[in-house]
């Protein structure tokens, strides 16, 4: 059964969570990144067992690492050593935590535009600078924009890197992860790498770690996009060989953050998730050629090349005469929510992004609504 099929859109609308309560309940959100799947049956055991016994105390032991270090070998031919790890409250927080290990207080910060949006706030809020290296038109890594970015941010900065990429789907090859790591290591830049999507790749494609690649780096993965568990907060930090140092100065207290009933459910996802996640890949196989051919014939002016990775669409709205946020357009005339491109950085006026964690019937639905838009057929 796929579970992108599993949940009709009057049982979605009771959830609370922030997909389903931003907007107001006539508008379909495709936007924020939470899927509209039930939970992955072994997560739920998992949950419930910790209910039943009520062993909702704080957390103690590796079994988180041990997961990802089973999934990592099983899937990726990789896997992080388990003393080299670290639970952290989530992916964003790690990012931040791991900034702090890696380089100055000023120290500023590279990334991919376009690229999800807390890259910018989360590090604007630190009081750092974000340098832009704009991904090229085919939303690869531009190598010669890359390096003229580590030149402008000068040595000690640090490279913040989206892989799978977060709007684009890119996932990104063993040659350009090691192009990465030789030109960081030229200009005297530390990477961050924030891989939360690995788990979520097209059927065919390979992710590859960073860490596979180059020991000299920090990593965040965790369970929270590929089994929905963005509620139940826990993160793993992952170091190479030459950041072990690094990642061994994390205080105490960070760890203080993740809930022991989260790491419990992310542990059970990466152990026993692996059938649902495979049941969910195919179906956002299905998902990405059912928008494809939806766009097609609804909205062909509308850009778009299926990413290999993530749930994510990210549709270039610009031929459509709708202006700078075709989402706000999209929103006002066809009650329909995707997100506008423009936090996520410069290049991202007149794209929109659409998430695919859904079923067929709700794209379908929500095309429909954009085009309806388009044509001024609704309000
Ligand atoms: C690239 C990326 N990083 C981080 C996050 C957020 O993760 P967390 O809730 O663990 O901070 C998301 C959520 O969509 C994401 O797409």
């Amino acid at each position: 059964m796929n579970p992108l099929r599993e949940l009709k859109l009057d049982q979605l609308k009771q959830r609370t969570s922030m997909k389903w309560r931003y907007y107001p309940e006539d508008v379909l959100p495709v936007w924020v990144a939470e899927m509209d799947v039930p939970l992955a049956e072994p997560v739920a055991r998992a949950i419930t067992d910790a209910v039943a016994l009520g062993d909702t105390g704080y957390p103690a032991g590796t079994a988180y690492a041990e997961a990802l270090a089973a999934f990592g070998r099983e899937r990726w031919g990789w896997e992080p050593a388990v003393e080299r790890t670290a639970i952290v409250p989530d992916v964003m927080m790690g990012v931040v935590e791991m900034f702090r290990l890696v380089s100055a207080r000023d120290a500023p910060v590279v990334v991919n535009c376009p690229v999800y949006p807390p890259f910018y706030q989360f590090v604007e809020s630190l009081g750092r600078t974000v340098v832009e290296a704009p991904l090229s038109s085919s939303w690869r890594i531009d190598f010669p924009v890359l390096e003229q970015a580590f030149d402008r941010a000068g040595r000690g900065a640090v490279y913040l890197l989206c892989s799978p990429h977060n709007p684009t789907g890119t996932v990104h090859t063993a040659a350009e992860l090691a192009a990465v790591a030789e030109l960081a290591d030229r200009y005297g830049v530390r990477v961050v790498v924030d891989e939360i999507h690995a788990p979520l790749v097209a059927s065919g494609v390979r992710f590859v770690p960073y860490l596979s690649v180059s020991g000299n780096a920090l990593s965040l993965m965790s369970a929270s996009k590929a089994w929905n568990l963005a509620g139940l907060k826990a993160a793993l930090a992952i170091a190479g060989p030459e950041a072990a140092e690094d990642l061994a100065r994390l205080p105490e207290e960070v760890g203080h953050g993740p809930s022991h009933v989260g790491i419990l459910a992310h542990t059970a996802a990466f152990r026993d998730g692996g059938e649902w996640l495979d049941a969910v890949l195919t179906g956002l196989d299905e998902n990405r050629r059912l928008l494809a051919d939806l766009l097609a014939s609804e909205l062909p002016d509308v850009g778009y090349s299926p990413g290999q990775g993530t749930y994510l669409a990210w549709l270039d709205c610009r031929a459509l005469g709708l202006g700078e946020s075709p989402a706000k357009e999209f929103l006002r005339r066809g009650r329909v929510a995707v997100n506008c491109g423009i936090p996520f950085g410069s290049g991202g006026e007149g794209f929109v992004r659409m998430n695919l964690a859904t079923s067929p019937e709700i794209i379908t639905e929500a095309v429909e609504r954009m085009a309806s838009a388009c044509n001024g057929t609704s309000s």
